[in-house]
């Protein structure tokens, strides 16, 4: 990089989101930015090569580093020229829905052990030097579920709560450095994760649920898992505006949410401090007012493929 050049390092870039947000920043027009997108298995790295055409090699290049492995995190710092990191995009992620009965430990602590505590080996390892240089920004793609949970998102919920909490806490710190940390809070976006956390709760052994849990998780969170994603769903290149929008401010928010279809939720946790509110609101959206709620989910679905035909139609042709 040069040194008018900003050096981006973020984490799982393979696909969805993290991919987007890399090639989004290395095809920066003023060629602002180096990216260091990185990845687990660079086995998978086709995508991201294909989607980087001409950028890699020049703004982009590919560096493995898995958040679950401390000498991985090492390794991938060491090799970038000075260890200069200006911002640090902490977004590698897993989910899990089911009910908490069907699930093993060993599947809710890779999730607490990827989302949570991926961010904390990260920044073991590039606070410091943000610190010692006194600038960095430090960008964490969190989710609503950060700060409101959804009905059988328990331990992924927690996970996300657990990122906000740390970087909350971390935040007051920073600012003694002249450090920023942003939360990027998305609704639900149309990635791999949607469709390998669908697929995953379609296997779900639910012989160690009760027959109403069973049912409920079945009949109701399954079948509007599709719903939501098809009518609230952003695309991981939404979110990458977005996240570059954060990183080019001034200063830059603490928490940013991307979806303003999902707004009025998240605004009920804050109107209600003993918390029913947005507890009674999701119970009789999901048990009393399903019909309703369905029938809104397929009247935005409607009014957002309408808007998109005229947005493409009002498109100079090429
Ligand atoms: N999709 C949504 O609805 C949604 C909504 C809100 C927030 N988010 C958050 O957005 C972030 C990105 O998710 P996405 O939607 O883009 O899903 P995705 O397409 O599944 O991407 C997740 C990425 O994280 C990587 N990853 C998983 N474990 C890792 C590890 N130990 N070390 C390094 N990389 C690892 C995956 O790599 P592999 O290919 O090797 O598994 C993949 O590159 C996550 O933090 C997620 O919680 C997603």
């Amino acid at each position: 990089p040069d040194m008018e050049q900003k050096v981006v390092l973020i984490t799982g870039c393979s696909s969805g989101i993290g991919l987007a947000l890399a090639v989004r920043i290395a095809k920066d027009e003023k060629k602002r930015f180096m990216v260091y997108a990185t990845m687990r298995n660079l086995k998978k790295a086709d995508d991201l090569i294909e989607a980087a055409g001409k950028t890699l090699g020049r703004t982009l290049e590919i560096k493995q580093l898995d958040v679950c492995d401390e000498k991985s995190i090492k390794a991938c710092v060491d090799s970038i020229p000075n260890r200069r990191i200006d911002i640090l995009v902490s977004n590698a992620g897993m989910g899990l829905i089911g009910p908490i009965e069907c699930q093993t430990m060993e599947e809710m602590k890779a999730v607490m052990d990827t989302n949570f505590f991926g961010l904390v080996r990260l920044l073991q390892e590039i606070l410091p030097d943000m610190k010692r240089r006194k600038s960095g920004h430090i960008v964490v793609i969190s989710s609503v579920m950060g700060i409101q949970g959804i009905l059988f998102n328990d331990i992924y919920a927690a996970s996300k709560f657990a990122v906000e909490g740390f970087c909350e806490s971390l935040a007051v710190q920073a600012l003694r450095f002249n450090l920023n940390i942003s939360l990027i809070e998305p609704g639900p976006v149309i990635t791999e994760f949607e469709r390998k956390v669908y697929e995953e709760g379609l296997k779900t052994d639910l012989t160690k649920a009760d027959k109403v849990t069973a049912d409920m998780f079945t009949n109701i969170y399954m079948k509007n898992y599709k719903q939501i994603f098809e009518s609230l769903g952003q695309s991981p290149e939404d979110i990458a505006e977005h996240t570059l929008k954060i990183i080019n401010a001034g200063t830059p928010p603490f928490r940013h949410q991307t979806n303003t279809l999902y707004t009025p939720m998240t605004t009920l946790k804050y109107a209600d401090p003993s918390g029913d509110l947005p507890i009674d609101t999701f119970y009789k959206m999901v048990f009393e007012h399903d019909k309703v709620f369905n029938a809104s989910l397929n009247f935005i679905k409607l009014l957002r493929w309408r808007s998109r035909k005229s947005f493409s139609l009002g498109k100079p042709q090429s």
